[in-house]
């Protein structure tokens, strides 16, 4: 694999708290048609999760996202995960990054970030926070100057939105935890994730991105 954006449309973006249920979720999402899944390294069970992920569904692809650190990016790859991801980005996590041998999207919010970026040969970003920064019409403006940026944004992106991303030219997949509501993870109601995760697959069908 050498790019994150291809792996699929949607990208689910999971907070494990328990790392027991990291199994389940990832076959239930799995199950839906969601096979890529970033595993946030922002609870104490998170590189659990992704061993157990990377162990017991053998569907999965599963990366790491909110990585910050080299250390984190080590610990990471060390656990299994197939990609990296990052809100943001310096010249030593991407050192971090590229030396790490897996695909990687670190995040960009401003314009000077996504040039300063390509000047350094990196083409696929993390456009975070998608919604707060400006949304589809940020990305619209940026395909005309930028096209040799891709992107998957992420944050605040629900049903009603992913589509309008995915129809963008400069767009190759959305990330999002909409289809892992939190009520639904609490009861551990699998069958609900796996519902949601199967329409979230669904969404990207009439898109113009692959
Ligand atoms: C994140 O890093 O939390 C992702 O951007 C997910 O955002 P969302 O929960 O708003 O979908």
């Amino acid at each position: 694999m050498t790019s994150v954006l291809e792996l699929s449309p949607v990208v689910p973006v999971v907070v494990v708290e328990d790392p027991a249920d990291a199994v389940p979720l990832a076959r239930a999402l799995v199950a839906g048609g969601l096979p890529a899944i970033e595993v946030t390294l922002r609870t104490a069970g998170a590189l659990d999760a992704i061993r157990a992920i990377t162990d017991g569904v053998p569907g999965a692809v599963v990366g790491a996202g909110t990585v910050i650190t080299p250390a984190q990016v080590a610990e990471a790859v060390g656990a299994g995960a197939r990609f990296l991801v990052s809100p943001g980005w310096t010249d030593v996590l991407l050192e971090a990054m590229r030396a790490s041998g897996v695909p990687f999207l670190p995040g960009v919010s401003t314009t000077s970030e996504v040039v300063a970026l390509l000047e350094r040969g990196v083409r696929e970003m993390k456009f975070f926070p998608a919604q707060a920064a400006g949304g589809t019409a940020y990305l619209r403006s940026l395909a005309g100057p930028l096209p040799q940026a891709r992107f998957c944004p992420t944050g605040g992106i629900g049903p009603a939105l992913a589509p309008e991303y995915l129809a963008l030219p400069n767009v190759g997949c959305v990330g999002g935890s909409w289809m892992l509501p939190a009520d639904a993870v609490a009861a551990r109601d699998w069958d609900r994730i796996e519902r949601l995760a199967r329409e979230a697959a669904g969404l990207s069908a009439g898109g113009t991105c692959r």
